[in-house]
Order: structure tokens, then C-alpha cells, then sequence
């Protein structure tokens, strides 16, 4: 058999394997911030949008939230759970423990349930539940809601194999969606989760300077934005180490090379350093056990 039927044969293979998302019934409680992009993407990942059903805490919000991601409101949380086979919960994290505690009777028992909380752990949210229910937790961060973010999955003891491969093409059209365990969480959202919002001030900072260096305003955004998302897809594409990519776009004695030396000699290594560090020590604080 040459490679080609092979390669051939494995995706077909990997095809006949694959869940069936258009027969997968999901109830999201809570499509706030995070629950919406959350839910946009289950249904861009092949979720049908009758299939997806949003319970707020009102009918007007679960109106408003299930019109803006395409999906379907229900009229009670109960409804939305009745037939559920994923159940995603995106109430705050002070909410969830005892959101939980009142539908677990409400939440089928072989359904499978995504936590969106950050700092409520794996062993809080499998006590709440009661022993052998299928809980995950998932770190997504904003860029999600373009399909370009990164999803930190981490996987509860009763999580099946099949769940494990169902969640993981719900989160299909995410962009990256990487297994982790709970220790490396606080890493993930210095890495992933704050680092948005990191992006959004440097990128902030750069439109500034280039406004103050003479550019307009609507030139300079496109200019910034564009510049970075290539950068960041060049390394993406090419899997070439950013060191080496920088190193090749500084020629002796150049404008890049000057630039790169005053970026070090103003710390701003140190300071994304700190920021991420700050970012992953206040996660481990906000960790509750
Ligand atoms: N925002 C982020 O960037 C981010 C990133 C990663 C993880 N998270 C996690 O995502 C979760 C949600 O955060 P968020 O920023 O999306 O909050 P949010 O915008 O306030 O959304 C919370 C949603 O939960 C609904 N809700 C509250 N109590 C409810 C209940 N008892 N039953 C049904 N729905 C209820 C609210 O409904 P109403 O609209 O009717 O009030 C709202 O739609 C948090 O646990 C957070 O840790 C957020």
C-alpha cells in the first residue's frame, strides 16, 4: 500500500470515527461574555442550532444571547437540560457550585458537562455532581468568537474516551483547543486567557506611537493589526522559532535591529514576563479548594 492510501484510508477511518455533532443535543446555562463565543462555536463546529438550546436567567436574556450566536432559547433551564447529551455551564464562578448543586438532578446522567469557571476545580465540581458524572473544565479565551483563540481542556476521572474525542471536536472551530491538567491552568491563562488582553494593549500601545509618529488613525490600525496577526501567522505556517524569525529580520545595523535594542533596553521582555507571572500567581489565588 503506498503512502497515499494509506494517509487515505486513516482519514477515512478518522471520518467514520469522528461524533456525529449534528445529532448532539446541547444545553448552554449561562450565554454571557463567555458562554456566548462558547456556544457560537459549538454550532459552527456542525452543532445544529434547534440542538442548541440557552437558558439565562430570564427568557428575554436567553432570547437576546441565543439570537446573537444562532442557536434557540428555552424556555426554562429544564427544558434546555431535558434531552441534553453536553451541558455547558457558564455562570460565574461564584455561581456554579451551587448552580450545580440545584440541576444535578436535572442534568441527564449520562450527559457530559463543560465547566467554563476559572478556579473552581475538577474535584469541587465532580462533588457537587455526585460521583461517575462526566465533568470537564474549559479554559477558552475571547478570540474564540473569531475562530482564533485557544481552549485549555482538562478532563474529569469519569470522562469516557468517546467524550473526551466529543469535546474535543465541539471545540473544533475554536482554533486551538489543547489538552492540559489543572496545574498548568494558571500557565494557560498567562499564556492564552489574559494574553487577549495583553495583545489588545500592545497592540493599543503601537497604534499610539504610530499616530504620534505622523500616521492617521484608520491607516495605522489596519497597518498594526495586519502586521501582527502576519507575524503570528507566518510562525504558525512555517513552525519556524520566533528567535530565528526575528534574526531574520535583523539586518546589521538596520532600523529593526535598533528598534529590537531599544525594546530591551526598556524592559519590555521583563515586563511581558511579569505580566504573564502575574496573570498565572493571580489565577493560583483565585483558585479555591
Ligand atoms: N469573560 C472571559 O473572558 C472568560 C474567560 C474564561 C472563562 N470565563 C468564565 O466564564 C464564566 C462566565 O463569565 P462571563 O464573563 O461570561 O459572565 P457573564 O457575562 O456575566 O455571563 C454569565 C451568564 O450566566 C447567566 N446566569 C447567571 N446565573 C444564572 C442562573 N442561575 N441560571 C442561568 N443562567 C444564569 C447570566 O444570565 P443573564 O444574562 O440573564 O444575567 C449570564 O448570561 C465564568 O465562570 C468565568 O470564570 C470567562
Amino acid at each position: 500500500m503506498d503512502e497515499n492510501t494509506a494517509q487515505t484510508q486513516d482519514s477515512t477511518a478518522a471520518r467514520a470515527d469522528a461524533p456525529d455533532l449534528a445529532a448532539v443535543r446541547v444545553a448552554v446555562i449561562g450565554a454571557g461574555n463567555m458562554g456566548g463565543p462558547v456556544a457560537a462555536t459549538l454550532i459552527e463546529a456542525g452543532v445544529r442550532p434547534g440542538h442548541l438550546q440557552i437558558a439565562n436567567t430570564s427568557s428575554d436574556s436567553s432570547r437576546r444571547a441565543a439570537e446573537e450566536v444562532g442557536a434557540t432559547a428555552a424556555d426554562s433551564r429544564d427544558e434546555a437540560l431535558a434531552q441534553a447529551d453536553v451541558v455547558v455551564l457558564g455562570v460565574k464562578p461564584y455561581q456554579i457550585l451551587d448552580l450545580v448543586t440545584e440541576l444535578r438532578d436535572r442534568i441527564p446522567a449520562d450527559a457530559v458537562v463543560i465547566s467554563l469557571a476559572a478556579g473552581i476545580t475538577l474535584a469541587q465540581l465532580e462533588d457537587a455532581l455526585g460521583e461517575g458524572r462526566a465533568v470537564l473544565r474549559a479554559m477558552p479565551n475571547t478570540p474564540i468568537s473569531v475562530g482564533e483563540g485557544a481552549v485549555g481542556l482538562m478532563r474529569g476521572s469519569a470522562v469516557t474516551d468517546a467524550q473526551h474525542q466529543l469535546i474535543h471536536a465541539l471545540f473544533a472551530r475554536a482554533g486551538v483547543a489543547v489538552d492540559i491538567t489543572e496545574d498548568q491552568v494558571h500557565a494557560f491563562i498567562g499564556a492564552a486567557g489574559s494574553l487577549a488582553g495583553f495583545a489588545f494593549a500592545i497592540i493599543e500601545a503601537m497604534t499610539e506611537e504610530a499616530v504620534r509618529q505622523g500616521l492617521t488613525r484608520d491607516l495605522d490600525d489596519s497597518l498594526v493589526q495586519q502586521t501582527m496577526r502576519g507575524a503570528a501567522t507566518m510562525l504558525l505556517d512555517s513552525g519556524v522559532h520566533p528567535a530565528v524569525a526575528k534574526a531574520g529580520v535583523c539586518s546589521p545595523g538596520g532600523t529593526t535591529a535598533e528598534g529590537y535594542a531599544a525594546l530591551e533596553r526598556e524592559g519590555v521582555r521583563a515586563g511581558l514576563a511579569a505580566a504573564m507571572d502575574a496573570a498565572a500567581r493571580r489565577s493560583r489565588e483565585l483558585t479555591t479548594s
